[in-house]
Formats: structure tokens, C-alpha cells, sequence
């Protein structure tokens, strides 16, 4: 015993001896270097302002080409940035709504979200990290046998606004911004794909034209009433949290709407948004759109 002891007495020794060091090091270091924590720009949001972070797609008229989305709307896309963007609204509780087209979602925080004690560059960068690695995650689920050629990548922001005017303006725009480039894409892909025309005949075509021009366009040469085409190409996709009750109870689910957010009805409809209320039922439209996602 007192032999084992006296060999094991010099390791035990040695050990607290580097354990000592280590902890000399550390508490060193924390003295020494901690002042770089000083470099770090504080990036809280202003309290009681919604918080709007918008993800777009990085260079994803290349992206589309390589992976031949169809001409002008590729459902799958779509498909697949809705099914991302409901994995994010599932993982933050405190995101009330989202709204997507094209290749970018905007996702809007509670005005009074605590979420990362509000810093603009956690809420941000983990957004659209979680919509990233969703959107590669879920690939097949809608494009099935097109393989992804390479990695996509998406740029993101936070924007703030004071008021709940200023959240539905920043919504009518990113849906007035969609109406006139669905439009405009609808007639231009219509002459170049119906009717043969190369694309630089199509944008002199389109050249000075108003929007009354491009439904008559669309009417008169194609039969197409543009009212008529897919909502979900014309509104995008606004998700919404509701409560949708089960054999098991209520529970939340994300409620995809393809419905005018610049009038006062969808407002009017879904009032829980704005006052920060508990989510409000599912009817049963509600529930068959959510069964097709
Ligand atoms: P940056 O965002 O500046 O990096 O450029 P971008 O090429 O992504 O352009 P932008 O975000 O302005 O526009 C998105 C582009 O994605 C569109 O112009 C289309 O080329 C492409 N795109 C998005 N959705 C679809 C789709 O459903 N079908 C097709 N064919 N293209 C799409
Ligand atoms: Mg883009």
C-alpha cells in the first residue's frame, strides 16, 4: 500500500501542478485579454418596434437557371421556401408572421420579443441559418430527382418598424413589389414561350407598358385572365400561427394564406397579429391548404 502510494505520489503531484498552471493561465487570461469583449458593437433592437428580418436569395436567377425552375413561377420553389420558412416559425414561437415570394421571406418578430435579449445579429444570423439549412434539408421532398448542383446561400437583414402602420406598409410593399414583377414575368414568359418570341423582342414588347396593358396582353393574345392565375403566384404566401384543435386537444399549427395583405380585411380577419394575442382557429380551408404544404 505505502509503495503503490509513494509511486503514485509524484503523478498526483505533477497533476495539480499542471491543473495549478491552467488555472493560473486562465485567470491570466480572463485579466489580460477580456478587454477585447469592449470591441463588440452593442446590436439590441429598439424596444417595442417589430422586428423584421428578410432573407433573399443569393444570385437565384442562376440558381434557377441551373436547376431549371419553371418559367416564370416553379411551384416546387415555392413549395420548398414555404416549408422552410414554417420550420423557422415552428423553432421561434415569438415570430407572428412570415411572408414569402420569389426568392425571399420576411419574418416578423413580436414588437415586444425578448428573444435573444433582442440583438439584432443572433435573431438574424440564426433565422436565416435554420431557413438555409431547411431549405437544403427539405430539397428533395419537392424536387425530388433534380439533384442540387451546389450549396444555395441567402443575405439577410433586420429591420425595425415603430408602428403597426409602418409593419403593414413594409407588407403592401413586398406585395405590390411581387404583383408587378409576377405580372410583367407572366406576359414576358407568355411571348417567349407561347408565342416565340426571343427575349429581347419580349422586353421591347413589354417596353412602356402599364399594368392595364399587360392584362389585355395576357387577355387578348393568350386568353389568360390574370385573375384568374394560381393566388399563391399572384399574393405569395403569408403564414400565420393558429390554434387547430384535435382528437388530442388544441394545438399550434402554421396556416399558409395566399390572400391581399394590403387591405384591412386579412387585418380584420386575423386581428391576434397585430394586438399580440393567442392564435386565433383554423377553419376548415384553413386546414385543407395547410394539408396540401
Ligand atoms: P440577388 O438577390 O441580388 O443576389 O440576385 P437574384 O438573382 O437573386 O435576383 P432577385 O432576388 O432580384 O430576384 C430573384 C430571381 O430568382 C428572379 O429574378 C428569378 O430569376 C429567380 N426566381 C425566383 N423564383 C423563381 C421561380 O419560381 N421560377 C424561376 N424561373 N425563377 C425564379
Ligand atoms: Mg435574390
Amino acid at each position: 500500500m505505502c509503495q503503490f502510494h509513494a509511486l503514485l505520489g509524484p503523478r498526483v503531484r505533477l497533476c495539480r501542478f499542471v491543473i495549478n498552471i491552467r488555472q493560473i493561465r486562465q485567470k491570466m487570461a480572463k485579466s489580460k485579454f477580456e478587454y477585447v469583449k469592449g470591441f463588440e458593437l452593442g446590436d439590441k433592437c429598439l424596444p417595442g418596434c417589430w422586428i423584421v428580418v428578410r432573407l433573399d436569395g443569393k444570385c437565384f436567377h442562376k440558381f434557377a437557371d441551373t436547376h431549371e425552375f419553371v418559367k416564370p413561377n416553379d411551384e416546387r420553389a415555392l413549395k420548398l421556401m414555404n416549408h422552410a420558412a414554417s420550420v423557422v416559425m415552428k423553432e421561434f414561437r415569438d415570430i407572428c408572421l412570415a411572408f414569402g415570394q420569389s426568392d425571399e421571406y420576411s419574418f416578423v418578430w413580436k414588437k415586444d420579443t425578448n428573444m435573444y435579449n433582442r440583438r439584432s445579429s443572433k435573431l438574424v444570423s440564426t433565422v436565416n441559418s435554420l431557413f438555409t439549412s431547411a431549405f437544403v434539408f427539405y430539397w428533395r421532398q419537392y424536387f425530388e430527382a433534380v439533384q442540387l448542383k451546389y450549396p444555395p446561400a441567402f443575405d439577410a437583414r433586420a429591420v425595425l418598424y415603430p408602428t403597426n402602420e409602418t409593419l403593414r406598409d413594409y407588407l403592401s410593399w413586398r406585395q405590390a413589389d411581387l404583383h408587378i414583377n409576377n405580372l410583367y414575368n407572366t406576359a414576358f414568359w407568355a411571348l417567349v414561350l407561347k408565342k416565340g418570341l426571343t427575349t429581347t423582342q419580349a422586353e421591347l414588347r413589354l417596353r412602356g407598358t402599364v399594368a392595364a396593358d399587360k392584362n389585355e396582353l395576357l387577355f387578348s393574345e393568350f386568353g389568360v385572365n390574370y385573375n384568374d392565375e394560381p393566388a399563391v403566384f399572384r399574393k405569395g404566401t403569408a403564414l400565420l400561427r393558429k390554434a387547430a384543435g384535435d382528437g388530442y386537444g388544441p394545438r399550434q399549427v402554421v396556416v399558409p394564406f395566399h390572400a391581399d395583405l394590403i387591405g384591412d380585411s386579412f387585418w380584420a380577419r386575423h386581428s391576434e397579429v397585430l394586438a399580440l394575442g393567442a392564435p386565433g382557429p383554423c377553419d376548415a380551408g384553413d386546414l385543407a391548404r395547410l394539408a396540401e404544404t
